[in-house]
């Protein structure tokens, strides 16, 4: 486990009744898909009800729990055609509400819907109160759909890698979330980024959390999930780093990333 001493006066206050969490970042390959599969598998061990949320037409937060060309998905109850339980997975302690890419259909269609941005919402609305933690992991781009799970949500995860363009990214991020809390959700929080596939003994990425320590509107997470092979193994076999790999370094900082935000909201 990586610790980084670092100041959390900005997370004071940080809490939140309904903890539906969207893990985002504009750029791609930053491991939103990783931390939503095994934060949520985490989050599920010590005993929270969890759902997670694929709203990547990528699919790839299914096709890593074992589904993949699902007959019924999340694309069904964005359109209207099924209810939000009739297509929800039981998987690994939690739920799932899968998807594929058909979902790029949905993006390209909210366009033309009233209201589009709060779409999403409406679909979690019933769900609310019935889960501790409902993960949302987002694609890779400034979409639509993006901008659902920004509405639809408490609070955000930026994922993120320890090098320079990835400032980039969150920098970018930040300000869509700014416009989101300015327009759409005035209650949505920063829980913080996380850094994920950590190779402390690189000096970037000591600079890296150098300029996050000296920049205090940045709010790094003391856990950083370090570098582990079982991680990016895990996803081929269908399973999180806890079902294929239960001791390994990948599973030990997922549960103590999932042990730090529930004591964020105590
Ligand atoms: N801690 C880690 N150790 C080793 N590999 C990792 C780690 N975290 C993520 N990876 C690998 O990095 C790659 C990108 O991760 P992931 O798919 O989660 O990113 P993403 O942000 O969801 O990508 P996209 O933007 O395409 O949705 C994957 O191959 C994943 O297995
Ligand atoms: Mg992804």
């Amino acid at each position: 486990m990586i610790y980084v001493f670092y100041d959390l006066r900005l997370r004071n206050n940080l809490r939140f009744e309904d903890m539906i969490i969207a893990i985002t970042n504009h750029k791609g390959g930053t491991g939103k898909t990783t931390t939503a599969v095994n934060l949520g598998v985490a989050l599920a061990k010590i005993k929270s009800k969890v759902l997670v949320v694929d709203l990547d037409p990528q699919g790839n937060l299914s096709y890593s729990l074992g589904y993949s060309e699902i007959a019924n998905d999340l694309f069904h109850v964005f359109t209207g055609e099924k209810a939000v339980e009739e297509v929800m997975i039981h998987v690994e302690n939690m739920d799932l509400l899968p998807s594929d890419m058909r979902m790029a259909d949905i993006e390209l269609s909210l366009h033309q819907v009233e209201n589009r941005e709060f779409v999403l919402k409406e679909i979690l609305a019933p769900l609310v109160g019935k889960y501790d933690y409902i993960i949302i992991d987002c694609p890779p781009s400034k979409s639509l759909l993006t901008v659902n799970a920004l509405t639809a949500s408490d609070a955000v995860i930026i994922p993120m890698l320890l090098d320079v363009l990835s400032i980039q990214g969150v920098i970018h991020i930040l300000e869509t979330i700014q416009e989101v809390k300015e327009v759409l959700n005035d209650k949505l929080k920063v829980l913080g980024m996380l850094a994920i596939n950590v190779d402390i003994r690189k000096r970037l990425a000591r600079d890296v959390i150098r300029f996050f320590s000296n920049n205090f509107d940045y709010k790094l997470f003391q856990i950083m999930i370090r570098s582990n092979v079982k991680i990016a193994e895990a996803p081929s076999h269908a399973q999180s780093v806890f079902a294929y790999a239960p001791n390994s370094y990948g599973a030990v900082d997922f549960l103590a990333l999932a042990k730090e935000i529930v004591s964020l909201n105590k």
